[in-house]
């Protein structure tokens, strides 16, 4: 009805994302963007706790995260994947070297995000399934800042493909590690109690329709 159809036009959207994610939401919104020319829409960014404080206190429409709080009362719709991938310096010497160990690639300085980051979470999984874990060389709260530091050969780390490719892969190697890539997925979720504005509505429609592999 023309009353739903004002809905979607005036109004604001805030969506939570955790940092990884502010790379590729951009790109995914444009068709809203242009069909809601009279919402304004919010992008707050921060790392996987941060954001979860924002799902606990209610604060935005909804939120996109690669893992999720396992909170009952959360709507978790998987749209996109998201692999994690280890890399280093293209002159570090493991650049040239196929079917690298794991417990090779950890005897490397480690550049981790910092305790809170859902993609520190996946790493520290993934080596605890196999009875491993990093000591962290450096802590650094940013995926920037870890990619210009694996580019000057500070260390290693592992980075979402999404920091690769729209952050830039210029001045990095991708590592063939056994085990790797960590394959997650990333979700929009939202409290089910909190009802969604039709212009909200239409944005997590907009996020969700597209295909994986397409961006
Ligand atoms: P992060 O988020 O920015 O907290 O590392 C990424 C994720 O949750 O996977």
């Amino acid at each position: 009805t023309l009353e739903q159809l004002k809905g979607t036009q005036t109004g604001s959207v805030s969506l939570g994302l955790v940092t990884t994610a502010k790379y590729f939401i951009p790109h995914l919104i444009g068709p809203f963007a242009e069909d809601h020319p009279g919402v304004e829409l919010s992008l707050k960014i921060g790392n996987r706790a941060e954001i979860i404080e924002r799902v606990m206190s209610d604060e935005d429409d909804f939120y996109v995260f690669s893992h999720p709080p396992s909170d009952q009362g959360l709507e978790l719709t998987p749209f996109l994947s998201n692999k994690l991938w280890p890399v280093v310096c293209p002159t570090h010497p493991l650049a040239q070297t196929d079917n690298v160990s794991l417990a090779r690639f950890l005897q490397e300085p480690f550049l981790s995000r910092e305790s809170g980051s859902g993609t520190r979470h996946a790493i520290e999984q993934f080596l605890a399934k196999r009875g491993m874990s990093f000591v962290p060389r450096m802590i650094i709260e940013s995926n920037e800042a870890i990619r210009h530091a694996v580019m000057s050969n500070l260390g290693v780390s592992v980075v979402s493909e999404h920091t690769l490719n729209y952050g830039g892969r210029e001045g990095l190697t991708v590592l063939d590690v056994d085990g790797f890539p960590i394959e997650s997925k990333w979700y929009l979720v939202r409290r089910t109690v909190r009802p969604l504005s039709p212009a909200a509505q239409a944005l997590a429609d907009c996020l969700t329709r597209r295909q994986d592999g397409f961006i």
